[in-house]
């Protein structure tokens, strides 16, 4: 009996080395293919830096000047290439917004040119906008905006602040949960804005491209550096460095992304205030009510 519990203990045991000893080895190719895949870099070559949005945290809230400057960039700039299909001019006057008041939205629309149609001759015509229509794109199809930007269409900004973000690696994907950052996506568009460096020597860039660190599909972005110093002019006194600029149009495309944040964040701090509450009168109403009951 003792013999067969030792014979059994040492089987166990070689068997444990054994199984050691082939997952080592097992792993052993695993660590040097991941080696190899350090020496390609990755990419954004520099991770974007968390920015001090208005918006961040429980209590974040858009900051209504910052995204009427930063609608002004994308208008003036960004336009000329981006579409941002699912943004209607009404929305510039919702509240949580910009904030536009419903002329001046109506103003805005009007500066565009729509097609509409067909009309009786059953031709299609232009007319300038109203606050229904959507945000007219700057070509009339993907190959067409293809063809205008060395072969890579420009893509459309409605969503693109929660398109892009960037892996954070440990710890921070732990300590994300308890600071609630779910602002990657506009640190991820400043980042890519801010990041048009030059290249270092020997690092070539290929033709119709532009290095910059802050690319997440590459180190060269087909996109030339939209913007510059003083290219935007302001009427409230904000910088107007690519700095700036950079961070209200991201800060408006988060808006573009999630319209209805400022409403979500007040209402998921009401609704977590009143279960604290109704849980405290839930105890003592069960106090109460089981207080004459042995037990
Ligand atoms: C001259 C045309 C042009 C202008 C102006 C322009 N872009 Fe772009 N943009 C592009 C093209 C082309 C791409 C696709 C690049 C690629 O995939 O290599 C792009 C890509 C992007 C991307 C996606 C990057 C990614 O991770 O895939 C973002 C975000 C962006 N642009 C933001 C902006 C913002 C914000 C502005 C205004 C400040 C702007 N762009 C102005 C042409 C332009």
């Amino acid at each position: 009996m003792m013999k067969t519990l030792s014979e059994k203990i040492a089987r166990f045991g070689l068997a444990f080395a054994l199984s050691v000893a082939s997952a080592t080895l097992v792993a052993a190719p695993a660590s040097a293919a991941e080696e190899g895949a350090q020496a390609t870099p990755h990419y954004p070559l520099v991770k974007p830096p968390q920015e001090p949005w208005s918006f961040a945290g429980v209590f974040g809230r858009f900051d209504t000047a910052q995204l009427q400057r930063g609608y002004q960039v994308y208008k003036e700039v960004c336009a000329a290439c981006h579409s941002m299909d699912l943004m209607s001019f009404r929305n510039l006057a919702q509240p949580g917004g910009p904030h536009f008041t419903e002329a001046q939205a109506k103003t805005v629309a009007e500066s565009f040119q729509v097609q509409d149609g067909p009309n009786d001759e059953g031709d299609m015509f232009e007319r300038p906008a109203r606050l229904s229509d959507r945000f007219p794109a700057p070509f009339p199809n993907h190959q067409a905006a293809a063809a205008a930007n060395n072969g890579k269409a420009p893509p459309d900004l409605s969503l693109m602040a929660k398109a892009r973000a960037v892996e954070r690696g440990f710890p921070w994907f732990v300590l994300d949960i308890f600071t609630q950052y779910q602002e990657g996506g506009p640190d991820y568009i400043h980042g890519l804005l801010t990041g048009y460096k030059e290249p270092p020597a020997g690092t070539e860039v290929g033709p119709g491209l532009h290095y910059n660190v802050g690319f997440a599909s590459g180190s060269a972005i087909a996109m030339a550096p939209p913007l510059s110093d003083g290219q935007v002019t302001y009427s409230d006194g904000s910088p107007e460095t690519v700095d700036q600029y950079s961070r209200d149009v991201s800060a408006f495309l988060m808006w573009t992304a999630e319209p209805h944040l400022d409403a979500r964040k007040r209402i998921g701090f009401q609704v977590i205030l009143f279960l604290i509450v109704f849980a405290g009168l839930l105890y003592f109403a069960k106090k109460k009510i089981w207080a004459r009951v042995a037990h």
